[in-house]
Order: structure tokens, then sequence, then C-alpha cells
């Protein structure tokens, strides 16, 4: 089922999510399952479970929006244990349509993490897979995008938001 994506503005997406304590059930699958469904039917290249409403420390990410299956990754509970270098590029959120701002990130980084069976795994990404993963933990925490911009750039963006919200246009 495509669930829908909660756009800023709604209190979930700016609090920390919750550890996922336990793996491996119908439950967590199925959540998981939906997770990918309404990412991909967003055309996005991750999502995390607070965006559905959901205060669990689960995001999923595709680099290849559906076109390589080997590419999909599921990181639980996650937690960056080095990051190297920085990147700068433009990025974009699913609840945040229609703005994408320049954000500087660490171009590679490492993550552990657990997998829907609850194993444990560590991954490094570079460039815009490190880009997804460091998006898609801060979403985790509460975390979004515009949070890296300057207060400037911030504001203006919270006050286009808040024109949308008067007119019906951001729900
Ligand atoms: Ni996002």
């Amino acid at each position: 089922m495509v669930r829908k994506i909660l756009k800023f503005g709604e209190p979930i997406l700016e609090q920390k999510a919750d550890p996922v304590t336990e793996f491996d059930t119908p439950e967590l699958h199925e959540l998981i399952a939906e997770m990918w469904e309404t990412m991909y039917a967003a055309k996005g290249v991750g999502l995390a479970a607070p965006q559905i409403g959901l205060s669990k420390r689960i995001s999923v990410i595709d680099i290849s929006v559906g076109e390589d299956e080997s590419k999909k990754i599921v990181i639980i509970n996650p937690e960056v244990t080095s990051s190297e270098g920085k990147q700068t590029g433009e990025e974009g959120c699913l609840s945040i349509p229609g703005f994408r701002e320049p954000v500087t990130r660490a171009n590679k980084v490492t993550v552990h993490a657990h997998t829907e069976k609850g194993e444990q795994i560590e991954l490094t990404g570079e460039e815009l897979l490190a880009r997804a993963l460091l998006h898609e933990i801060d979403h985790l925490n509460g975390i979004l995008f515009i949070n890296h911009l300057s207060t400037l750039k911030r504001d203006i963006i919270r006050r286009k938001i808040k024109k949308l919200q008067k007119a019906g246009e951001w729900d």
C-alpha cells in the first residue's frame, strides 16, 4: 500500500525517531514493503519511516530509483561510524516537494545498521550514496535538509511553505 508522505510542518518530521527493538516480524517486513512502494511511487531515492508518520529508526534507499535491485538498502537503527571529505550538491526531500538547494555533506561515510532480519551490517557509501545515507539518517534524528542551509535561505523556504499552506496547496 502506498502511504501518504507527510510534508514539512508535521511535528513527527522534526522529532527523533525510536529505535526498532523487534526484528524479522511480519509487521516489520510489511512496513518496509510499504516504504519501498511509497518511495518508488514518489520517484524518490530514499524514505524514512517518520515521513509516513511512524517514529521508527528505519530508512530505505535506492540511488538507482528502481533500475538496479542490488542497489536497494534498508537501514535500521543506523549510526554513522566514520565520515570523510566534503561534497556539495543539490538536495531535495519528498517531505519538502518543490524545493532544492545545495547542501554540503561528507563525501564518504561508513554506517553501522541492522537489516530487517536483525543482522548487523556495515556499509560504506561515497558521493550520491553518502549523501542519501546522511539525508535519511538525519530524518531519523528529526533533521531536514533545510536545517543545513543558512538561516536566511531556510527562512525564505519556510515563508514560501507558509504561503502554500495558507493557499491549501501543502498537505
Ligand atoms: Ni528527505
